[in-house]
């Protein structure tokens, strides 16, 4: 296993992080549901295979991401760096459930620690901005708890660039803990971040956790243009797809990737995740499964890295069209 510093900080965490939103029967947005003894076995391989890196949410199934991260992983509970989130709906009729004020963050921390079954939390998340809470409120409320120790690290998801750095500046100027990572959706069929949010985090010191890397499992090739989607597949489950792409820009994708992965003796999973680790923005990649075997896969991105021009090969035939004032800045870079 790899391991990197996640973003500016001295904190190493392997360059897979295993992601537990698809643990559970109330699967967020149908990502689906495990046995706890399917989970326990996938946890305890990840750990023998050098994973030192879990992420959960509050919001996954109500909690229940959090309780069955906390059992699977048993005495390497303490062992291991354990990401979880707050800021979504816990409770639709208490209005105080849910958002980035103090008053549900501390109470958030303490159900997420009950639930995980420990004293600290590694990387407690902003899951994503809270138009309804001032962000200084939010910024004093994480910092309280890192100084009392609930919480060693903070981080931010599904910001915006300006969001970010809005932050950042914030906590540098009150002289607060300071966010240490962002993770965002990023994988061959979204490359989006790269417009601002990478820059405002290079610049910034945040590491970036890419969540979603294989598209949902589109990237994994299982999914053949003019076939039905395979039986019991999260596309087939769900009603409309949760990630944005065009289709067929997707199946030329992972047309492009087979060919890749037959060169290197490799998948096409493995392939395309092993492209979203080339990029030195990345500390670690949330990778979900929903089985033994789709972990062993995965885990097969790592050791070996793809030659720089397979990497600038895909890097050409996924890149977004750049937006103003992207084109305009490239323009005038130099002068
Ligand atoms: N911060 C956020 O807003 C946010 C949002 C989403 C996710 N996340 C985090 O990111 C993690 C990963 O997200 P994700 O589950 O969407 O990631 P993903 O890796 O893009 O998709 C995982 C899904 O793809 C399929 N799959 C994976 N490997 C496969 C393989 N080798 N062969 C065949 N199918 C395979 C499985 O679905 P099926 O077998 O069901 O088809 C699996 O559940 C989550 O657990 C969560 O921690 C964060």
């Amino acid at each position: 296993m790899e391991y990197r510093n996640l973003g500016n900080s001295g904190l190493k965490v392997s360059v897979i992080c295993l992601g537990a939103m698809t643990f559970t029967e109330k699967g967020w947005r149908t990502a689906g549901t495990m046995t706890f003894s399917e989970i326990e076995r996938i946890v305890d391989y990840a750990v023998d295979n050098g994973v030192n890196f879990f992420d959960t949410a509050d919001i996954y199934a109500f909690g229940e991401s959090e309780e069955l991260l906390g059992k699977a992983l048993k005495s390497n509970k303490n062992d291991v760096i354990i990401a979880t989130k707050v800021r979504g709906v816990m409770d639709e009729s208490d209005p105080n459930k849910r958002g980035l004020s103090r008053h549900h963050i501390f109470n958030s921390v303490d159900n997420s620690l009950r639930r995980l079954g420990r004293d600290y939390i590694d990387l407690y998340q902003v899951h994503w901005w809270d138009n309804h809470t001032p962000i200084e409120e939010t910024l004093e409320a994480l910092d309280d708890l890192v100084r009392i120790g609930k919480v060693r690290y903070i981080g931010i998801s599904d910001f915006a660039g300006w969001q970010i750095a809005r932050s950042v500046s914030l906590q540098e100027i009150n002289g607060y803990s300071k966010f240490i990572s962002a993770q965002m959706y990023y994988s061959l069929l979204g490359r989006d971040i790269e417009f601002e949010v990478v820059p405002a985090c290079e610049d910034l010191g945040l590491g970036i956790l890419p969540w979603s890397p294989l598209a949902g499992g589109f990237l994994t090739g299982k999914y053949k243009k003019d076939e039905n989607f395979p039986e019991d597949s999260r596309y087939k489950r769900m009603e409309k797809p949760f990630l944005r792409f065009d289709l067929n820009k997707g199946y030329f994708i992972v047309d492009e990737l087979r060919k890749i992965s037959e060169k290197y003796g490799k998948t096409v999973s493995q392939v395309a995740l092993n492209w979203v680790k080339s990029k030195k923005f990345v500390s670690s990649v949330i990778i979900g499964v929903r089985s033994l075997d789709q972990l062993k896969d995965n885990l097969g991105c790592v050791g070996w890295d793809l030659n720089n021009e397979d990497i600038l090969y895909l890097d050409e035939i996924s890149s977004p069209e750049r937006p103003y004032p992207q084109w305009f800045l490239d323009l005038f870079a130099d002068l």
